[in-house]
């Protein structure tokens, strides 16, 4: 969480090309040595920001402070900062050793202190014995790894990553994800991790700021973001969601009755936020997670869930668990998470074009509007 003095604090950023809006008066603060992701899709901004806070890019409004320290005109290489692409961007003409060691030469590291640094780096990277070797000869992730240690060793403040894994298969990525979140953690150095991939800020980041269309909508950690999503918009793009469209019933509290047409009533909670904005009539979606629903062959007695009877579409078995996909009523289909728990379980045998009940409890059905409540 932000301290007295940020890390970075990014107030009120703005940048224009043209017509469009890049990235639309912008505020976010980051603790010194936390790794914060921006996520959002194609085109949302993440780039633009990431560029700002570098120096590649000027802002037309707003500031940049980092560590107290207004950057916001300040060249790249003034401002202790260091990136790196997606696309690896090693010099393709220097073996891995000189390419690391290129910055501290540049500032005249004595040898020995660089062949020291770049061992040490290496090895934490897994790469010793790659120091004669040239980037034509490394695979994807090698590179990137490469690239990494080559962005750190001039201990930059803060380090920005524009979907650094972003080239690399399924496998990979997902090991570098570990491995990247532990060298940060050794290192202690601020990350900007920029990603559309909502698993790998899920994973990696202590805490993210949801983007889109220039503007941040949310930030929080991975649990807050994934249970108490301020809007629809970040509560479809991070997992899995199942979306009511109905009209505002009734009001208690926090709790609120929504008509879905055509399918059912339904109690839902909103937030206290939300709660003060809400009125009668008005068009919310309420969204509920797939596995925070629960399936069943005969009637559940719940009394105060929430229940509507529907078909299986199809099952999808996962190992952990499966999921089941159930049309209702009104042509929706529902997304169900079920673990595989025993072969005993009433689960295990329901199949295709089954009639089945969905259940789950009203606090599971968060309330939420386009707009996130101001
Ligand atoms: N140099 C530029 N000139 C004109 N428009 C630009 C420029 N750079 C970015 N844009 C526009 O600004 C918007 C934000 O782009 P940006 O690259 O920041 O998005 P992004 O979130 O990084 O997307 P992606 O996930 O595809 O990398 C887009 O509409 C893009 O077309
Ligand atoms: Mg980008």
């Amino acid at each position: 969480m932000p301290e007295s003095t940020p890390g970075l604090e990014v107030r009120n950023l703005t940048k224009r090309f043209g017509n469009i809006v890049a990235v639309n008066d912008v505020s976010f603060e980051i603790a010194s040595g936390e790794f914060f992701s921006l996520l959002g899709p194609s085109g949302s901004g993440k780039t633009t920001m990431l560029r700002m806070i570098g120096g590649l890019e000027t802002p037309d409004a707003g500031d940049i402070f980092l560590e107290g320290k207004k950057i916001t005109f300040l060249p790249p290489e003034k401002r202790d900062v260091n990136i790196v692409f997606q696309n690896y961007a090693l010099f393709p003409h220097l073996n891995v050793y000189d390419n690391v060691a290129f910055g501290p030469r540049r500032r005249k590291w004595p040898e020995d202190k660089i062949r020291r640094e770049v061992t040490a780096l290496l090895e934490m990277v897994h790469l010793s014995g790659y120091e004669e070797k040239y980037p034509r000869q490394l695979s994807g992730g090698e590179k990137q790894r490469v690239a990494l240690i080559r962005a750190l060793i001039l201990k930059p403040k803060l380090l920005l990553l524009d979907e650094p894994l972003g080239a690399l298969d399924l496998k990979i990525r997902q090991a570098l994800q570990l491995e990247l979140a532990n060298i940060q953690y050794e290192v202690g150095i601020t990350f900007i991790y920029v990603t559309h991939d909502q698993s790998e800020a899920l994973t990696m980041a202590d805490r993210i700021a949801v983007m889109n269309k220039g503007r941040i909508l949310q930030v929080g950690t991975p649990k807050e973001i994934y249970e108490h999503p301020v809007n629809r918009f970040v509560a479809n793009f991070i997992g899995n969601t199942n979306l009511f469209e109905g009209v505002v019933k009734e009001i208690a509290g926090q709790d609120v009755k929504v008509d879905v047409p055509g399918l059912m009533e339904l109690w839902g909670i909103a937030s206290e936020n939300h709660v003060a904005q809400l009125r009668i009539g008005q068009r919310i979606a309420v969204s509920v997670r797939p596995e925070k629903m629960r399936l069943s062959r005969v009637k559940p007695q719940k009394p105060g869930y929430n229940l509507v009877q529907g078909v299986v579409d199809d099952l999808i078995y996962l190992g952990v668990s499966t999921e089941f996909l159930v049309r209702l009523p009104n042509d929706q289909v529902v997304r169900v998470f079920a673990q595989n728990i025993s072969r005993e379980d009433e689960l295990w045998s329901i199949t295709w074009d089954e009639p089945v009940w969905v259940y789950w409890r009203p606090e599971r059905s968060l309330v939420l509007a386009d707009e996130a409540p101001t």
